[in-house]
C-alpha cells in the first residue's frame, strides 16, 4: 500500500467523524440527526462497544467496532469479539482497506485474549474469504392466530404476567440463562445487552412482559412489537423470548394468544430445533443463515475446552488459514485427564481442513463426518471419529444482533 496506516480506538474528538461514516454506510436513507437519535437508543455506548478507526495517512478511511461478548461454548464460557460497524466511505472503497483492517483487528482481538470472533455479514461470500464461517441458523415462523390457539388446546395457564422493566434484569437473567444453556453459542447477557437487545428498538421500543409461576419465580419473558397492516389487521413480532421449561414456553404462547382480538399473525424468530415445530405443524417457515464465527487460534481454542475425564487419545490436526498465517499449521493433540494439550509439529497430519471447517466443527455447527462428506475435511488415517468425539455436534443458536 505504501501509505502510513494505523488501526486504533477513535478519540472523543473523532467520534463524530466515526458516526458520520457509519451513518453513510448504514443509514443512507435517513438524515444524520434522525439516525443518531435512533442509534443512541439501540447501540451500546462507546465504553461498551469500542469504536475503531483505520487511518491512512492520518485520514479515517475505514471503521469497525468491538463489542466484547461471552458465548456459551461446550459447557464453558468463551470471550468473543463481536465485530460490527465495518465500513469504508465510497471514495476509499476497493483499495483493500477493510481486508487489511480486519487482519489487524484480529491481531488486536488476540492480544485481548479473544481468539473467537463473530459478526453479522452483509455478504457471506465477502467474510468467508477471510475465514469466517456460518455457524448457526434460525427460522422465521409465521402463524395465524388460529394456528397458535390450536396448539394450546387443553393447556390451562396458571402463570401471572406483568410488564417488565430494566430493574427486573436480575430475575429475567436467571430464566434467560436456563433457556440459553440449551444452545451452544448463546450469549450471556450483561445489563447493556438487556437494554439494547430487549428493551430498546430501532423504530420504537418493544413491549416486554415477564411471567411468574405460583411461587413468584420468573419463568420467562417475551418482548414484541406490533405492526398495523390495515384497519384491525395487525402482526405481532416476537423480538426476544426466554423460558425455563416447556410449560413456561406454553404459558408465553398462551399469553400471546390472548391477543386474538387484536392480532391476525404472529412472527417468531426461533432456532431450527425449537419445540414450536412439533406443536404447530402448520405455519409458514423460512430458514435463515445465522451468525458467522471465526477461530483465530486453533491451539488455544482446543486447550481451553473441558473434555470428559475418561477420554484419551492423540492425533495430528492440520488447519490452513490463509488470512492469519500464524494460525496455520499442524498441531499434535494429546487428550487425557479431562484436558487437551497441543504442540506445533512438522509430522504429517491425520486430518486436514481449513479454518472455516475447523470453526464449524469447534462451534458444533457441523460434525466431523458432515465436513468429510462435504469434502471440507481430509481424513488420511480414519482419525475423524476421534476428532468427532472431541468436538461432537451441538445445537447452535445466536439471535443477538450487534
Ligand atoms: C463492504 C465494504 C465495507 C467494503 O469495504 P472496502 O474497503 O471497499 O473493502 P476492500 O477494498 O478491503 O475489499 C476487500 C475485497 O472485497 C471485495 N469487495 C469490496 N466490496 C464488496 C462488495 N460490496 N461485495 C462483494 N465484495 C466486495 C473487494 O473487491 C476486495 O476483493 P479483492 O481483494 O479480491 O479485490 C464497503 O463497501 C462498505 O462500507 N459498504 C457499506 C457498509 C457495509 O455493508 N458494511 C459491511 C457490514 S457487515
Amino acid at each position: 500500500m505504501g501509505d502510513k496506516v494505523e488501526l486504533r480506538i477513535v478519540r472523543a474528538d473523532e467520534e463524530e467523524e466515526f458516526l458520520r461514516l457509519i451513518h453513510y454506510a448504514f443509514g443512507l436513507d435517513k438524515d444524520y440527526s434522525e439516525w443518531t437519535e435512533i442509534r443512541c437508543r439501540r447501540r451500546p455506548e462507546p465504553e461498551t462497544m469500542e469504536h475503531y478507526g483505520y487511518f491512512v495517512d492520518g485520514r479515517m478511511a475505514s471503521t469497525c467496532a468491538l463489542l466484547p461478548l461471552r458465548f456459551r461454548s461446550r459447557g464453558s464460557v468463551v470471550d468473543v469479539g463481536g465485530i460490527s460497524e465495518v465500513s469504508t466511505p465510497p471514495e476509499f472503497r476497493r483499495r483493500g482497506y477493510v481486508a487489511d483492517m480486519l487482519s489487524n483487528f484480529l491481531a488486536i482481538l488476540e492480544e485481548r485474549n479473544m481468539y473467537v470472533s463473530a459478526l453479522w455479514p452483509f455478504s457471506r461470500e465477502f467474510y468467508s474469504r477471510y475465514g469466517w464461517a456460518t455457524c448457526a441458523e434460525s427460522s422465521r415462523v409465521t402463524l395465524t392466530t388460529e394456528n397458535l390457539k390450536k396448539s394450546l388446546r387443553g393447556f390451562k395457564s396458571t402463570a401471572r404476567f406483568e410488564p417488565a422493566k430494566l430493574d427486573d434484569v436480575d430475575e429475567l437473567d436467571e430464566a434467560h440463562r436456563d433457556w440459553g444453556s440449551t444452545y451452544n453459542l448463546s450469549v450471556l447477557r450483561d445489563l447493556e445487552g438487556w437494554r439494547t437487545q430487549v428493551f430498546c428498538g430501532w423504530k420504537r421500543n418493544p413491549y416486554v412482559y415477564l411471567a411468574r409461576d405460583a411461587g413468584d419465580r420468573v419463568i420467562g419473558h417475551v418482548a414484541y412489537t406490533v405492526q398495523d397492516r390495515d384497519d384491525w389487521d395487525r402482526d405481532l413480532t416476537v423480538t426476544d423470548i426466554s423460558y425455563v421449561d416447556m410449560t413456561a414456553y406454553r404459558e408465553i404462547l398462551s399469553f400471546l394468544a390472548n391477543h386474538d382480538s387484536q392480532i391476525n399473525r404472529f412472527h417468531f424468530a426461533i432456532s431450527m430445533s425449537d419445540p414450536l415445530f412439533d406443536w404447530i405443524p402448520e405455519g409458514k417457515v423460512e430458514r435463515r443463515a445465522g451468525i458467522m464465527v471465526r477461530v483465530s487460534d486453533v491451539r488455544k481454542s482446543l486447550e481451553r475446552l473441558d473434555v470428559p475425564a475418561d477420554l484419551k487419545g492423540s492425533m495430528i490436526l492440520s488447519v490452513s488459514d490463509n488470512f492469519m498465517p500464524a494460525n496455520s499449521g499442524s498441531v499434535a493433540i494429546e487428550v487425557h485427564g479431562g484436558r487437551i494439550l497441543t504442540q506445533p509439529t512438522e509430522s504429517s497430519p491425520d486430518v486436514e481442513m481449513d479454518v472455516k471447517g475447523y470453526t464449524q466443527l469447534y462451534t458444533g455447527y457441523r460434525s466431523a463426518d458432515d465436513l468429510h462428506r462435504l469434502g471440507l475435511l481430509d481424513d488420511h488415517r480414519g482419525t475423524r471419529e476421534f476428532l468427532g468425539t472431541l468436538l461432537p455436534p451441538m445445537k447452535t443458536y445466536m439471535p443477538e444482533h450487534f
